[in-house]
């Protein structure tokens, strides 16, 4: 059996290099540190779109008009109430878990009560899409209230996706200025071609499940360290180095040791991340405004530091490093970085899988097999 497959197969760890699918949706040039959305430069999108829209050109392939985009931003608004039992349920379950975890629960509850649940991602599934992109803002907000023994804040049909969240955590309304920086991080997260979530949720859906399905199997991706998970990690990071003046030592310390940075490295960009240029902008802005540069002076240390040593190898702040940041500001618990993190992927995983699955076909890799050929079995009684 070994010596059939030995051989057979081309092998790349991590399936670096490996193209896997044909795709419309987003473009990455990680040598220029460039990012398309549907042709469309990140920095544009990030200028004059907000999250509605980059949403709707994702899923739909194309720009809205100003119509479908009223109708559009209707729908989404009408899907953020949850259904009565998920929103109970939010408020009884325990408050010490990671909010990924939560998340995780409720987007499965959801589809507990989702009409078409039975329903395969290939089988017009637009609506439900929407919905869950809706409706993952409002688990979040609501859990986090929840947990906090505060009142739980129903969203507000007035206020757009990004200025609603705020406003659903907390309990008021967010100044415009928050609003939309908040709304272009959105933006800036939506999307990411085939990164480890998404691939995640597209390879439950190449096996035609249903699309909750495909989104748990990809928050419970986003979670991990390496990958969205990043973020609260590198926050944590600023506060154990203190001061500028200790970062030197903290990065070079960590580097001897082998340990990551956070927040730096990417499989695709071997250059600046053009989201985290945008995100430092952004995180340079706000600390200004709230006078406190305690993060970003650290941060901008950190990055001098790791671009001269590590430059060579390619490794250059990514979308994480600055978002924390960013958030920071905004008044977002830290661990509540990762959730806000697939509630705007959310949408780049869902145009992933309903682009798939038109054309699909299982994914169904091999492993290269690495152990013997043949061993005898050896009953328990004479094993030693
Ligand atoms: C994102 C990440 C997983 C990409 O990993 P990858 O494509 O497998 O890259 P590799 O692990 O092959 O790294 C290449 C080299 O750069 C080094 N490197 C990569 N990221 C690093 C980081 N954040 N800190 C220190 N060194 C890093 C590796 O140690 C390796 O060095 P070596 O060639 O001497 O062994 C990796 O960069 C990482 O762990 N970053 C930190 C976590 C993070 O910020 N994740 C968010 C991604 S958006």
């Amino acid at each position: 059996m070994g010596a059939e497959i030995k051989g057979a197969i081309e092998y790349s760890k991590g399936l670096e290099g490996v193209i896997a699918a044909l795709s419309s949706i987003s473009y990455i040039d990680g040598s220029q540190g460039k990012l398309v959305y549907r042709g469309i430069p990140i920095e544009m999108l990030a200028k004059y779109s907000n999250y509605e829209e980059t949403a709707y050109l994702l899923l739909y392939g194309e720009l809205p008009t100003k119509e479908a985009l009223e109708n559009f931003t209707q729908q989404m608004k009408t899907f953020r109430i949850l259904p009565k039992r998920v929103e109970d349920c939010i408020r009884e379950l325990p408050p010490n878990p990671h909010p990924m975890d939560i998340l995780k629960v409720a987007v499965a509850h959801t589809a507990l009560y989702d009409p078409d649940r039975l329903r395969c991602c290939r089988e017009g599934v637009m609506s439900k899409v929407i919905r869950i992109i809706a409706q993952i803002p409002t688990m979040i907000a609501y859990y986090h209230r929840a947990r906090t023994g505060q009142d739980i804040v129903p969203p507000d049909p007035d206020l757009g996706h990004a200025a609603n969240f705020l406003y659903m955590l907390h309990g008021k309304k967010p100044d415009k200025e928050e609003a939309r920086i908040f709304d272009v991080a959105l933006v800036l997260h939506a999307e990411h071609g085939l990164n480890a979530s998404t691939f995640a949720a597209m390879v439950t859906a190449s096996t035609l499940s249903d699309i909750n399905s495909a989104i748990v199997s990809a928050i419970g991706t986003l979670k991990g360290p390496l990958h969205g998970g990043a973020n609260e990690r590198v926050l944590k990071m600023l506060d154990e180095i203190g001061t500028p003046d200790k970062a030197e030592e903290y990065v070079l310390n960590a580097l001897s040791e082998k340990r990551r940075i956070m927040g730096f490295g990417h499989r695709v960009y071997k250059t600046y991340d053009p989201r985290a240029r945008i995100l430092k902008e952004y995180a340079e802005y706000l600390s200004n405004k709230y006078n406190d540069r305690r993060y970003i002076e650290i941060g901008e240390r950190i990055e001098k530091i790791m671009i001269r040593e590590l430059g060579k190898k390619g490794i250059f702040p990514n979308v994480d490093f600055y978002s924390g940041i960013v958030y920071q500001f905004l008044g977002i618990p830290r661990d509540l970085f990762t959730p806000v993190f697939a509630m705007a992927r959310s949408v780049g995983w869902a145009a992933h899988v309903c682009e798939y699955v038109q054309n699909n076909r299982i994914f169904r890799p091999r492993a290269y097999y690495t152990g013997p050929d043949y061993v005898e079995y050896v009953p328990i009684d004479k094993r030693r």
